[in-house]
């Protein structure tokens, strides 16, 4: 399957996603990755892979839709059939996102359905919460919604700092994402009624603890 991977920063869950599609067998491929800023570091990281790299910078495009059309014309003609969004931080329009319906993952860094949105781990200490994660979801119109693939438990241990639950989180990250591509490409992890059906197994994985 070709995978198109959109980023906008740091590219750490690319590189695992990178990593992980060069072992043998594995039922996924990255074809393209494009960010929506010029200066992304993880550009490096697909570079450095071998892996052809765009721009889709979204101050070139006057609306959402344009820019939301362009990042559509490239994945188009890079021949994707899923998309991961790693760490991607734009909003997609509705048309976008309905027209890739059941073909678009993303990572978030919390057990959603909580704590949707940005300033995640600051949130989640402020609400004394024990245990944390992250998830990889099929995305839906509304932001860190959707059918959900895989989440792995994180502990929130005492004296953390936001920063050092990010490290822990975004550790638990680079092994889940990897488990929730191969699932939803191997056609393991299919949408049935708005829930993520996996066949032989679970998408869930053990806390690191
Ligand atoms: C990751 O922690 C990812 O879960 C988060 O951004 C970080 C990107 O890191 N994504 C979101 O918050 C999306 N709502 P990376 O660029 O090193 O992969």
């Amino acid at each position: 399957m070709k995978v198109g991977v959109l980023i906008s920063g740091r590219g750490s869950n690319l590189r695992s996603l990178i990593a992980a599609t060069r072992e043998p067998g594995f039922p996924a491929e990255i074809v393209i990755v494009i960010s929506n800023k010029p200066d992304a570091p993880g550009l490096e990281v697909a570079r450095a892979a071998g892996i052809p790299t765009q721009v889709v910078n979204h101050k070139d495009y006057p609306t959402r839709e344009a820019f939301d059309a362009e990042l559509d014309a490239a994945l188009r003609r890079a021949g994707i059939e899923l998309i991961c969004s790693a760490g991607f931080m734009r909003i997609l329009s509705d048309g976008f996102v309905e027209s890739w319906r059941d073909r678009q993952l993303n990572i978030h860094p919390s057990l959603l359905p909580a704590f949707k949105g940005l300033r995640v781990h600051e949130r989640v200490l402020e609400a004394g919460c024990r245990i944390t994660g992250c998830t990889v979801h099929f995305v839906r119109a509304a932001m860190d919604e959707g059918p959900i693939v895989a989440q792995v438990a994180v502990p929130v241990l005492e004296g953390d700092t936001p920063d050092m639950l990010a490290d822990r989180v975004l550790e638990a990250e680079h092994k889940l994402y990897p488990l929730a591509l191969k699932l939803v490409a191997s056609g393991r992890a299919r949408v049935v009624n708005e829930r993520v059906e996996i066949s032989g197994g679970s998408g869930a994985m053990q806390a690191p603890l």
